[in-house]
């Protein structure tokens, strides 16, 4: 089953079940948000969590795509990607967390034909300010699924105030051989979905409040789910890297961690490019610029004259139109070496001043201001510039 397929069953199953597609929104959130870009299914749903009433009414699915740079420096290992999308259900005050958790067990099992023997859950087990969740609990013995129950990883907020409330996590086993603990004890157990049922708000002091409506949000893994699917064992062998595989290692000789990062990296620079956003030295356009340096600095250890000139035009059209963006992917490549050709300069004029005598020692904190504050030289290109 292909992800476009996934998305479709998904899709199908919760439209049956009497919910309404929304339009999944671009990386981009709305002007007055403060995060740099949409990390979560829920994000662009807030204000309807907090009591608003949806158009479309209490029953929403959607296909989102998200951006996590704190999720950066885990990318290259098997479950993380910089930009992924996220499926997306949500009860606005209509059916409950059981409801939504035996929806999940019956279209993972049936929807997707995963082995119910390979599935793990986590649910909360209380805390001083809210009893455990006995109603997920009680839904997984009833299907035969082993529960772990834990207090701060099953406590889901988007910050230190906002929307909250205890989760349930689906996890699918990855191994080859039998696991050796619960999902917290083996990172074989892949986090897949997660079920929020969210009928609080957290105020700054830590307090929680009710909500004027008790919701469900649910969001899942798409190419967690793929890899699983298709029996692959990391995102980066799902379908959706195919041409990726096929191309980059024909153009820069890299290992199996720096291919990873190079196919996530450039795939996600093309996805924010194609949003709108270009390369500066603050807010967005610092991500992307930070994916496109980092990108160039693996390549070019592998091969000094590496190129984003050499990537093939079918990877930014593949990417483009899996995004439904309509950007010229000329441009999109334009941005790209426009990109490549400031970090030559930088780099040139980097050699050149860390050549001076003064910087030929150890550095001090106060070298590493000054070479920011004057020559625009950051921390992370000063100590890839010096020798070992
Ligand atoms: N809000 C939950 C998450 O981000 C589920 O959508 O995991």
């Amino acid at each position: 089953m292909n992800t476009d397929r996934i998305v479709r069953t998904f899709v199908e199953y919760f439209e049956e079940r009497g919910h309404r597609r929304i339009t999944g929104s671009t990386l981009l959130p709305p002007e007055d948000d403060p995060v740099l870009f949409t990390t979560s299914g829920m994000h662009p749903l807030t204000p309807y969590l907090e009591g608003r009433p949806h158009p479309l009414g209490g029953r929403l699915v959607n296909v989102q795509r998200c951006l996590r740079t704190t999720d950066l420096e885990e990318v290259g290992d098997s479950t993380h990607l910089t930009v992924f999308e996220m499926l997306g259900t949500w009860s606005l005050g209509d059916y409950g967390h059981r409801q939504s958790l035996d929806w999940a067990f019956g279209l993972l099992t049936e929807g997707f034909g995963i082995d119910p023997g390979l599935l793990y859950a986590t649910a909360f087990g209380g805390d001083d300010r809210t009893g455990p969740d006995t109603a997920s609990l009680e839904l997984w013995q009833e299907r035969g699924v082993p529960v772990e129950l834990t207090v701060e990883d099953n406590w889901w907020s988007g910050g230190p105030t906002g929307p909250c409330g205890p989760d349930s996590e689906i996890f699918l086993w990855t191994g080859d051989t039998p696991p050796r603990s619960t999902p917290t004890g083996d990172g074989r157990w892949v986090e897949v979905w997660n079920h929020v049922s969210m009928g609080h708000r957290q105020l700054a002091d830590g307090s929680l409040v009710p909500l004027p409506r008790n919701n469900v949000d649910t969001g899942l893994g798409l190419e967690r789910l793929a890899a699983a699917v298709q029996r692959r064992t990391s995102v980066f062998e799902c379908d959706l890297f195919d041409p990726w595989r096929r191309l980059v290692p024909a153009l820069w000789p890299l290992d199996e961690p720096s291919l990873r990062l190079v196919c996530d990296h450039l795939r996600s620079a093309v996805v924010v490019i194609g949003d709108g956003v270009r390369p500066a030295g603050t807010g967005r356009g610092h991500v992307l610029r930070s994916l496109v340096r980092r990108v160039l600095t693996v390549v070019r250890r592998h091969d000094p004259s590496g190129s984003l000139g050499d990537l093939p035009d079918e990877l930014v059209r593949h990417t483009l139109d899996h995004f439904r963006q309509g950007e010229d992917p000329h441009v999109v490549r334009r941005v790209l070496l426009e990109e490549e050709r400031r970090f030559g300069r930088l780099l040139e004029r980097g050699r050149r001043v860390l050549a001076r005598p003064r910087f030929r020692g150890p550095l001090s904190e106060e070298d590493f201001h000054y070479l920011h504050d004057t020559h625009g030289l950051p921390r992370d290109l000063v100590l890839g510039l010096r020798p070992e």
